[in-house]
């Protein structure tokens, strides 16, 4: 095969770009969890050593990690020798409730990759690894990456879009959020709606103990419950609406889930699932959205399900097409979907 050089320097460039990015994504979990991009924010135009200072690390390190950035385009970096966030890298990397907020993100994705010679030794022997089984950066970073989607637009924009479910969490419902993690989308849901009560249920022990820790923290105990719970076994009946954030492609048997939930649904009841942005044809999907979930997919979403019973692995690019095949598949006549974000979509189902 003869090599076009020119395109041989394209994809060197790009390969080179995402070579540097891999590396810096383990800078923005550093600078995250050392305060160093809220350092930059409140001081504005710093040096190392200012920074170094206000933040209490090492100059060396911080002059370092400056100049990575800066390279990066995470800083900016000007003549006189002084290092500064803009406003737009500001509410991205400083501000944990702004809707952009990232270091969330980047948490996650360094956790992921610490599982890299299990998925291998996966890959091999078609074995699963469960969501446990990984490093636990990967559960608090997926919750500081998913929140500011749920914040953004769960009470605002998805919940409305589903046929009457808004009126009756007004009014008192019975609300259960399965596979719900840490339980940032519960506790949302309860501080929102007042008269209805919420139960959490998920199958990771530790990711419970934290929701209710959470629960606490936000003052809403009283009406939300977290239970340690499989999605093919959580108790209780009639629930007048259930939510999968995230979670349903995650599972080995969500037709399963899906029977499950028609059977603990009051006649009545609606189902939402929110899942990853998705086209129906991998083709639709190779952009910069599509890479980023079959990355996440290859490494968490697909073992995960590959280690739990019936072994689906729908992966996190389902899409609408197989999402409807699954819920109709669990008994449910009534499909749609009801609202979408460049990172989700969300689907409604009754019975
Ligand atoms: C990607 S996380 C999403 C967590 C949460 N819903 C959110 O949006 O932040 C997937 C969650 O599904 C849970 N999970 C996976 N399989 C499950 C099952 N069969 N039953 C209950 N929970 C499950 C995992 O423990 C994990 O907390």
């Amino acid at each position: 095969m003869s090599i076009d050089q020119e395109k041989l320097n394209q994809f060197m460039q790009k390969a080179v770009g995402d070579l540097g990015a891999t590396f810096h994504a383990a800078l923005v979990v550093i600078g995250d969890k050392l305060g160093l991009y809220r350092a930059m924010a409140e001081a504005g135009p710093v040096t190392s050593s200012e920074l170094a200072k206000l933040a209490g690390a090492s100059e060396r390190y911080v002059r370092e990690w400056l100049a990575a950035n800066a390279a990066s385009g995470y800083v900016n970096y000007d003549a006189a020798g002084r290092y500064s966030l803009s406003a737009e890298q500001s509410f991205a990397l400083a501000e944990e409730g702004s809707p952009a907020f990232l270091p969330g993100a980047f948490q996650a994705a360094v956790a992921a990759i610490k599982a890299e010679p299990k998925i291998a030794e996966a890959f091999r022997t078609s074995c699963g690894v469960g969501w446990h089984e990984h490093d636990p950066g990967l559960f608090q970073g997926t919750e500081r990456f998913f929140r500011p989607g749920y914040a953004a637009n769960l009470i605002t924009s998805w919940i409305p879009s589903l046929d009457g479910v808004e009126a009756k969490l007004r009014e008192g419902a019975r609300v259960a959020d399965v596979g719900c993690g840490h339980g940032a989308s519960t506790i949302l849901m309860a501080q929102a709606y007042q008269r209805s009560t919420f139960t959490g249920f998920d199958y990771h022990e530790a990711s419970i103990e934290r929701a209710r820790k959470a629960a606490d923290e936000a003052g809403v105990t009283e009406r939300v419950n977290f239970e340690v719970a499989s999605a093919k076994n959580y108790p209780g009946r009639d629930y007048d609406f259930i939510a999968f954030f995230d979670c349903l492609h995650d599972m080995g048997d969500p037709v399963g889930a899906a029977s499950y939930v028609r059977n603990t649904l009051a006649p009545d009841g609606a189902l939402m699932i929110v899942e990853p942005y998705a086209n129906d044809r991998v083709e639709e999907n190779l952009n910069p959205v599509g890479r980023l979930f079959y990355s996440a997919s290859t490494l968490v979403c697909t073992p995960a399900s590959l280690s739990q019973e019936v072994g689906m692995a729908l992966g996190a690019q389902a899409g609408e097409a197989r999402m409807r095949e699954v819920v109709t598949k669990g008994g449910f006549t009534r499909f749609r979907r009801a609202a979408e974000t460049p990172f989700n979509l969300v689907f409604e189902a009754k019975p």
